[in-house]
């Protein structure tokens, strides 16, 4: 039986919600909650390299965000300018791969040739896969799956018969990285916002009650107790995985 004991995550999937309450809390305008949700993430981001975490995922715009007042929306992606800039050198140093994912279709030039540089700078490295998904949706993942896949199937590469889950989990973002194993949503609510709808099949939902600003090295922590607490069956029964004389938790 492969090994399914309650280890740490190799893959955590982060949507990191609640800026704006955070903000409103503090009587403070939506954009001091972004800048403080930067901070948050160069926490976690460090925390989970210190922790051997093989990939950490997160969530920073959704392909629904850009409904949001065009102010706000600049003020985001000028966070995800400036922290790219700030941020890139360190991350390198410390042997961390950058991937940016989603469409890039409505970001500008500058943007686009600032994720190039970062992803082509930190390529090699061996540590953390550091994915963050900026205009990205579960469902667009999925749709751009699908395209690849029956072009794919027009050149005669794949036949339809060969279509099979683990098959299709390789036409999606990260499809050649483990599938997360735990999910994170702080802020209390309890959804998964089209985020990895496909890749969450077999994942730990965790949402603690605290707003994204507030997650922070402790909160990671607790966040792993919870994973290793859990008991993952993969449709196996519970009496089966505890036989399997693993020490399963
Ligand atoms: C979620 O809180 C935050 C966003 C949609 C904005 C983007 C995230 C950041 C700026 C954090 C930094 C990330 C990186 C990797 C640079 P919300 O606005 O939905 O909060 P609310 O639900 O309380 O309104």
């Amino acid at each position: 039986m492969e090994d399914i004991s309650a280890k740490n995550p190799r893959h955590i999937a982060i949507v990191m919600d609640g800026n704006g309450r955070w903000a409103k809390d503090k009587k403070k305008p939506r954009v001091w909650g972004h800048k403080a949700g930067v901070t948050a993430a160069r926490k976690v981001i460090r925390a989970a390299a210190e922790a051997n975490i093989e990939v950490l995922s997160l969530f920073g715009f959704s392909s629904e965000n850009w409904r949001r007042p065009k102010k706000e929306v600049d003020h985001i992606f000028s966070l995800f300018f400036d922290a790219l800039s700030n941020e890139v050198e360190e991350l390198h140093h410390n042997n961390i791969q950058v991937r940016i994912i989603g469409s890039r279709s409505r970001f500008d030039l500058p943007l686009i040739e600032k994720i190039e540089a970062t992803e082509n700078l930190t390529r090699k490295n061996t540590g953390l896969v550091l994915a963050i998904a900026i205009d990205y949706g579960g469902q667009w993942d999925i749709c751009e799956g699908i395209k690849s896949l029956v072009e794919d199937i027009h050149s005669g590469k794949l036949a339809a018969d060969d279509i099979k889950p683990t098959l299709f989990s390789h036409y999606l973002s990260l499809g050649d990285l483990p599938d997360p194993d735990l999910f994170i949503r702080p802020s209390g609510e309890q959804r998964i916002s089209n985020f990895f709808i496909w890749q969450l099949a077999y994942a730990e939902l965790y949402f603690p009650n605290v707003y994204w600003p507030d997650f922070n090295e402790k909160e990671f922590a607790k966040a792993l107790d919870f994973f290793t607490s859990r008991q993952r069956r993969f449709g196996f029964t519970g009496e089966q995985i505890s036989k399997s004389g693993e020490g399963y938790a």
